[in-house]
C-alpha cells in the first residue's frame, strides 16, 4: 500500500521527462546519446526554426547546441521597448568591431545574442521581406531560381503571421493581411499610437515621391522612387515573438529533439573522406574555462547555424578556409575555402536628434523613474502602452536621387530599381542608439538614417586558436565614397522631412548637438564619420554561389562546398544583404532550408 503510493507519483514524474519531453541540458556530460541524425550548432533564429520543422517526423533525432542562456525569465527580452537595454547583458556576446577606418578608428560594440533565439531574441524587432528585386538577385547570383521571390513567397508566408496590434486598433491602412501568411511568428503594427505617428503619415502625404505612402512594405512592392509606411514587428499580445517563442517553445515537448544550452561548438572533426571531400561529421563541444570536450555525431548532417560571427570562427578552427592564413596559424587546412570570413557586410546607422517643442515625446519615460516603473507596471499589467512597441513606430526606404554623386562612376548597389539605397526611422524621442548619452532636460525626435545597399565589405578572422577567445571583426562600416554620401544624402533627408509644415505647429523640430553644426555635405559626412554605430544586420560571411564556381562557401543548397556532411543556415550564407531589415529573410532562408534536408533524405 505504501510502497504504490510512493511508486505512483514517481512514475508520473518520470514519464513526464522520458516520454513527453525534450531533453534540456546544461553540460555535455548529461548527454544520453552520442550520435544524432542532425546536430545543429546554434539555438539561434535559423537553428530553433530547423530544430521544429526537422523534428516534425518524429523518427528524426536532432541536438541543437546553443553556446547562450536559456531566453526565459528575462523581462528586458520580452517587453518589446526594452530590447535596447540588452546589448552589453548576459544574452550579449559583448563582441567590438576592429578600430573602424571609415570611422575615425572608433571600434563600435557589435552585439550578437548569446541567449536561444540568438540574435532574434535581443534585436529591435522590425519585420520586413524584402522587395521583389532582393530575392530575384540572390537567385541570378546563385543560378537558383528557388531563391527567386516568386518560390521564396511560401516560406515568407510559412514562417509568419500578421496578428493584430497590442491595443486592438482598427489598423486598416496600415497593413495588408492579404500579403501575409499564417507561420508562428507574430508580426504586428505598432500598439500604442503616438503624437509623430500623424505627423509623419501627413508629411508623406505632403511630400510625396521619395516618401510616398505604401500601406504594406511586405508586399514586395516597392513604391516608385521611395515609401514610407508603418513599423510591422516581431510582436505578439505586446510581448516579444523570436524564434525562441515561437518555433522552439512549442515543440519542447518532442521527444526526438535535445537541446543542451550553455555549451559551445569548438571544432567540426573529420570523420572520414567521401568524394566530395572530407567528412566533418563530428561536433566536438566545450565549456568556457575548462579544457575538457567531448564528441557527439551527426549521422546525416551537421547544420552550421552559429550566425555571421560563430559559423565562420569555428569553419576556420575546423581547418575550413583561406588555407595560407590557416597555415600561418598553426591550423592544418582540411579544405582550402578562400571566402570563409570575407564580403562582411552591416548597414550603417546614424541617429540624427532633433530638440522640439512640444512635450509629446517618451523621453520623461526613459529619466524618471516613477513614469519609467509606471509604464512598465502597465505593460506587465495588461501589455499596454509604450513598452509594446519597439523604438520607432514608421519607417521610410528612398532610392538616392539619380544625380547623387554616391552613384557617380558606379553601377547602382541596390539589388534593383524596385529595392531602396537608404532607410529613415522615425522615433518620438531621444534614441541612445550613439555614443550621445539622452540630454537632462528637453524633448526630442530622432531620425536614425541607415544606408542599405552598402558597397563597404570586410571581414571576420581568428585572432587565436582559442575557440572561446574573441575573433577579429571588422565591417568596414562607411569605408566607400557609396556609403557615406549615401549617408549624408539621408541625413538630409531626414531634415527635410522635419522641415515640412506638418511638424511645425506643435514640434518646431530643431537640430541637435553636432547635427545642427554639420551644414555642408562635407560637414555631414564628417558627422555621419563620428556617430555611425550599425543596424546590426551582418550578412554575407560563408555566402552561397552556384554549385560550381570558385567563389562562395556554400552551394544553394546550403552545402558545405569541398566536404562532406555539413550544411549552413544563418545570415552568413546570403550572396548579398538585402535592402531591409534582415530576421525576416533569416527566417525565410531556414524555412527553405528545412524543406531542403527534408527532400535531400526523403523525411
Ligand atoms: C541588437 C540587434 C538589433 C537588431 N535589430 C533587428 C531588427 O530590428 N530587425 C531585424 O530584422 N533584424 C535585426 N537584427 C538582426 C537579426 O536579429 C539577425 O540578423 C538574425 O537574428 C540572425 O539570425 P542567425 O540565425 O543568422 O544568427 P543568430 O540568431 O545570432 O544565432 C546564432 C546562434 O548561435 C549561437 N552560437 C554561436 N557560436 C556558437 C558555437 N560555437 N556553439 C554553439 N552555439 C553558438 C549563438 O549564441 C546564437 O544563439 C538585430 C540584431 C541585433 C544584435
Ligand atoms: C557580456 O557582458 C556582461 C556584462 O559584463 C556579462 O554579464 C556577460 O556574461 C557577458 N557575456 C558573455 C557571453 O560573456
Ligand atoms: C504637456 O503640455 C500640455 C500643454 O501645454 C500640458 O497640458 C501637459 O500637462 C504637458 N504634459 C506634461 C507631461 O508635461
Amino acid at each position: 500500500m505504501k510502497l504504490s503510493f510512493l511508486v505512483l507519483p514517481l512514475l508520473h514524474l518520470s514519464s513526464l521527462s522520458n516520454l513527453c519531453s525534450a531533453a534540456f541540458f546544461t553540460s555535455p556530460s548529461q548527454l544520453s546519446k552520442k550520435q544524432y541524425d542532425f546536430v545543429i550548432v546554434g539555438g539561434g533564429t535559423a537553428g530553433s526554426v530547423l530544430a521544429n520543422r526537422l523534428t516534425e517526423n518524429s523518427k528524426v533525432s536532432v541536438l541543437v547546441i546553443e553556446a547562450g542562456v536559456n531566453h526565459q525569465g528575462n523581462l528586458n527580452l520580452e517587453v518589446p521597448f526594452l530590447g535596447v537595454t540588452l546589448s552589453g547583458t548576459q544574452v550579449d556576446w559583448n563582441f567590438t568591431t576592429t578600430p573602424q577606418n571609415g570611422l575615425n578608428g572608433r571600434v563600435l560594440p557589435y552585439a550578437r545574442g548569446f541567449v536561444l533565439g540568438g540574435s532574434g531574441s535581443i534585436n529591435l524587432l522590425t519585420f520586413n521581406r524584402g522587395s521583389d528585386d532582393v530575392w530575384n538577385r540572390w537567385a541570378s547570383l546563385t543560378k537558383d531560381q528557388g531563391w527567386s521571390w516568386n518560390s521564396v513567397k511560401k516560406y515568407y508566408l510559412k514562417s509568419s503571421s500578421l496578428v493584430p496590434p497590442a491595443d486592438g486598433h482598427d489598423f486598416t491602412g496600415q497593413a495588408n493581411p492579404a500579403v501575409h501568411g499564417n507561420g508562428p511568428v507574430e508580426v504586428s503594427v505598432p500598439g500604442f499610437s503616438l503624437p509623430i505617428d500623424d505627423l509623419v503619415v501627413s508629411t508623406s502625404n505632403q511630400l510625396g515621391g521619395r516618401f510616398s505612402f505604401n500601406v504594406d512594405f511586405n508586399s514586395g512592392k516597392f513604391v516608385g522612387v521611395g515609401e514610407l509606411g508603418f513599423m510591422q514587428s516581431s510582436i505578439g499580445g505586446g510581448e516579444r515573438s523570436s524564434a525562441a517563442t515561437a518555433y522552439l517553445e512549442p515543440v519542447e515537448s518532442r521527444r526526438n529533439l535535445d537541446i543542451l544550452i550553455n555549451a559551445q561548438v569548438t571544432k567540426l572533426i573529420q570523420s572520414g573522406t567521401s568524394k566530395s571531400g572530407p567528412i566533418f561529421q563530428v561536433a566536438e563541444i566545450g565549456q568556457p574555462g575548462s579544457s575538457k570536450r567531448w564528441q557527439v555525431m551527426a549521422l546525416k548532417e551537421v547544420i552550421l547555424s552559429a550566425g555571421v560571427i560563430g559559423t565562420p570562427q569555428l569553419l576556420l578552427l575546423s581547418g575550413i578556409g583561406p588555407s595560407a592564413a590557416l597555415t600561418s596559424l598553426q591550423i592544418t587546412p582540411l579544405v582550402d575555402l578562400p571566402d570563409v570570413g570575407t564580403n562582411l557586410a552591416d548597414h550603417p546607422l546614424v541617429p540624427n536628434y532633433f530638440q522640439v517643442s512640444s512635450n509629446g515625446t517618451w523621453d520623461d519615460v526613459l529619466r524618471n523613474g516613477d513614469n519609467f516603473g509606471a509604464t512598465l507596471g502597465l505593460w506587465q499589467a495588461s501589455r499596454q502602452g509604450l513598452f509594446v512597441n519597439s523604438p520607432g513606430n514608421t519607417l521610410a526606404y528612398t532610392r538616392l536621387p539619380a544625380n547623387s554623386p554616391a552613384l557617380a562612376g558606379i553601377s547602382d548597389p541596390a539589388a534593383g530599381s524596385r529595392s531602396a539605397h537608404t532607410e529613415l526611422i522615425f522615433v518620438d524621442g531621444f534614441a541612445p542608439f550613439g555614443s550621445v548619452p539622452q540630454p537632462a532636460t528637453g524633448n526630442f525626435v530622432t531620425v536614425l538614417t541607415a544606408v542599405v545597399s552598402p558597397t563597404s565589405r570586410g571581414s571576420v578572422t581568428l585572432a587565436s586558436t582559442d575557440p572561446f577567445a574573441k575573433p577579429l571583426i571588422n565591417p568596414s562600416i562607411l569605408s566607400t565614397n557609396f556609403d557615406i554620401q549615401a549617408m549624408v544624402q539621408a541625413i538630409k533627408d531626414a531634415q527635410t522631412f522635419l522641415n515640412a509644415t506638418p511638424w511645425q505647429k506643435d514640434f518646431k523640430p530643431v537640430p541637435f548637438g553636432d547635427l545642427a553644426n554639420a551644414r555642408t555635405d562635407t560637414d555631414k559626412a564628417s558627422f555621419a564619420r563620428q556617430n555611425s554605430v550599425t543596424v546590426n544586420h551582418p550578412a554575407g560571411t560563408a555566402r552561397m554561389s552556384p554549385a560550381n564556381s570558385n567563389w562562395g562557401v556554400v552551394d544553394s543548397q546550403l552545402k558545405l562546398k569541398g566536404a562532406q556532411g555539413v550544411r549552413i543556415v544563418d545570415a552568413s550564407v546570403f550572396p548579398v544583404i538585402p535592402e531591409c531589415h534582415i530576421q525576416g529573410p533569416v527566417y525565410i532562408v531556414a524555412e527553405r532550408a528545412a524543406d531542403l534536408i527534408k527532400s535531400a533524405y526523403g523525411l
